[in-house]
């Protein structure tokens, strides 16, 4: 995900696009570059880190003078944030320059035959490829150009494209990446989003795919890939500048939630081919899977609630023992790495100071570390062994909810070709478990369509003083990772407990009316958990149950039930974690928190 802004008029351009992508940072933050027309020649300025630094280097765009150009925030997926990978991008001689949101998938092979033409490569991207083919088609005629090049590329883009030799001309183009253009008092502007353009215009043209724009600073010409004109209709935008931000959604965490189908799917699918797991990034031969003995995942908060779920499906499914710990205490533990462990970081950020230092002590131990991280280019990405990524997208709520949720499904997916590879698992059960994985976004879907169910229930919680989540097993992990979500932005007091070991003191916290959240998702516990439930029950609380679709037993435990459907049993997290995210942040809203930054915390603890 990466946001593009492009102007042309009257005013100078810099200064807008800068206002634009300040928008659009939500699309990704780690790095950002303009260019910009100057009446002679195409100036660029780009950079690692946020817009930020951008906006000191041009002096808000002061030392970019011209009224045409094109603007970049990146969220890196092809070559690691660095100044050369941020967009724009130019072609050999600097004449065109592009910004692009969206991954060509068959750029390694466009790439290849460039180079046979002898053109160079300056970045790791996929998109210097689109300016150098660019280069490639144009002969005088920028929109032939880019037809050409639209029937050469697989994959997805929205493109913002300057012609030097066309210098009253700005074009764009898409496919499957979004891009909406809007008439401005003293001239045109395009982008990936409504909010970067609200403040010049609320008329905007969605261009659909495959679709063409051509602009000056008075006109707006749309055509389609066999450079027919089509005709267009604006949309009046009515929503205020901070909603359009959030798409329409009242915050980035419910977005973020909402979010979650598209990031599990992207996190799963290109790592499932021909009825297989292939994940190319794990770099370990079967031989070098098989020797492993142990694996030691460590983490901070909820991915370290991933690496506890994950113990549970690793050793069900591939009998390798697992351990798991919170960064914070397993560096000053003297842990025990063997020949044979395979130590595995899990962070969204990437930059956590605590997992930070645990991957550096276990490679300082010898051992082999593999990280799950979702920052392409971060620290933890840039020091692992091996890094396998997590395609949740920029997250901005403090609370994770979507990284949280594809870190589950690597994890799966980790845990599965481990098996598989070990025997444990017969290609029977590898493509039953796959059908399930695959079902899991349009289930993850529908119980997040069940929110105003949630809502009203939650709202029934604003002033509780203590609510605490129990389950057994992976329930139990659910339940840490639901209480956690709950408590960090909600301020009210919470804890997860193992069903078992309430009766071993906590249960004595047990009031009339206490909320007791049950998860009981595993079916050979389910009866030990229904005792447990009673238990509380007796003593007065009022017993929520999250539980699988046709286990109505629990009806007679519990005060309310919500039922998530049928999944295979180690896969049970990402669905029953979807109803207790809710519940946090509509007790959250409820309370009037500041639910997307909740008081002393911050999205990302780069201090130990
Ligand atoms: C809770 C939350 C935190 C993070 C933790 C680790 O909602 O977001 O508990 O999970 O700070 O952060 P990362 O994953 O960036 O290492």
């Amino acid at each position: 995900m990466c946001g593009i802004v492009g102007y042309i008029g009257n005013q100078q351009a810099a200064p807008i696009l800068l206002d634009g992508l300040s928008k659009l940072e939500y699309r990704g933050y780690d790095s950002a570059g303009i260019a910009v027309y100057n009446g002679e020649k195409i100036d660029m300025i780009k950079s690692k880190g946020r817009l930020k630094v951008l906006s000191e280097l041009t002096h808000d765009g002061e030392t970019l003078p011209g009224t045409l150009g094109i603007g970049h925030t990146r969220w890196a997926t092809h070559g690691s944030p660095s100044d050369i990978n941020a967009h724009p991008h130019f072609n050999k001689d600097e004449s065109i320059v592009v910004v692009h949101n969206g991954i060509i998938e068959n750029y390694l092979k466009l790439k290849k035959k460039l180079e046979k033409h002898g053109y160079e490569f300056v970045s790791e991207t996929d998109t210097e490829v689109i300016a150098h083919l660019l280069d490639y088609y144009y002969n005088g005629n920028p929109l032939q150009a880019v037809t050409k090049i639209m029937h050469r590329m697989e994959g997805s883009y929205a493109l913002g494209i300057v012609f030097q030799d066309h210098p009253d001309e700005l074009y764009a183009v898409r496919k499957d990446s979004p891009l909406i253009v809007g008439h401005t008092k003293g001239g045109n502007i395009i982008a990936s989003d409504v909010p970067a353009v609200l403040k010049y215009t609320r008329d905007v043209f969605f261009i659909e795919n495959e679709e063409i724009v051509r602009m000056t600073d008075s006109t707006m010409e749309f055509f389609n890939v066999d450079e027919e004109p089509i005709e267009k209709e604006s949309v009046r935008i009515e929503w205020d500048v901070n909603a359009a931000e959030k798409g329409g959604y009242e915050h980035f965490m419910l977005k973020e939630m909402y979010e979650q189908p598209k990031a599990i799917t992207d996190t799963f699918s290109p790592r499932i081919k021909d009825g297989k797991i292939v994940i190319d990034e794990l770099n370990m031969t079967d031989e070098e899977i098989k020797a492993i003995n142990k694996i030691m995942i460590v983490a901070c908060g909820s991915a370290y609630h991933a690496g506890v779920t994950s113990k549970y499906v690793f050793e069900g499914l591939s009998r390798i023992p697992v351990e798991v710990d919170v960064a914070s205490e397993f560096r000053y533990r003297n842990p025990i790495l063997e020949e044979g462990t395979l130590v595995v970081v899990i962070s969204q950020s990437g930059e956590t100071a605590d997992t930070l230092a645990a991957l550096r002590e276990s490679k300082a131990r010898g051992a082999k570390v593999l990280g799950i991280v979702n920052v392409v280019g971060s620290s933890i990405a840039r020091e692992a062994d091996n890094v396998m990524y997590t395609w949740a997208g920029p997250e901005i709520a403090v609370a994770t909810t979507k990284a949280y949720s594809a870190q589950l499904i690597s994890l799966y997916l980790l845990a599965m070709k481990f098996a598989y590879v070990k025997g444990e698992i017969d290609d029977t059960v590898l493509s039953d478990m796959l059908e399930d994985l695959k079902s899991l976004p349009a289930q993850v879907e529908m119980l997040l369509n069940n929110k105003q169910k949630i809502q009203r229930f939650a709202n029934r919680y604003l002033a509780a003083r203590d609510i605490f989540f129990i389950g057994r097993g992976i329930d139990y992990a659910i339940s840490m990772e639901g209480s956690l979500k709950l408590k960090e932005i909600s301020y009210i007091h919470s804890e997860a407990y193992a069903a078992g070991e309430l009766k071993h003191g906590t249960i004595s916290l047990v009031e009339e009316g206490t909320l007791v959240a049950s998860v009981l998702t595993q079916k050979e516990l389910y009866k030990k958990m229904i005792s447990n439930m009673v238990e509380v029950r007796t003593r007065g609380a009022f017993v929520m149950a999250v539980t699988m679709e046709g286990n109505t037993e629990v009806e007679r435990a519990a005060d309310y039930v919500i039922y998530i459907p049928e999944t295979n049993k180690y896969f049970t997290n990402s669905l029953a974690i979807i109803p207790l995210q809710l519940f946090g942040y509509y007790v959250s809203v409820g309370r009037g928190c500041d639910v997307d930054k909740p008081r002393n915390l911050a999205k990302s603890v780069t201090v130990e």
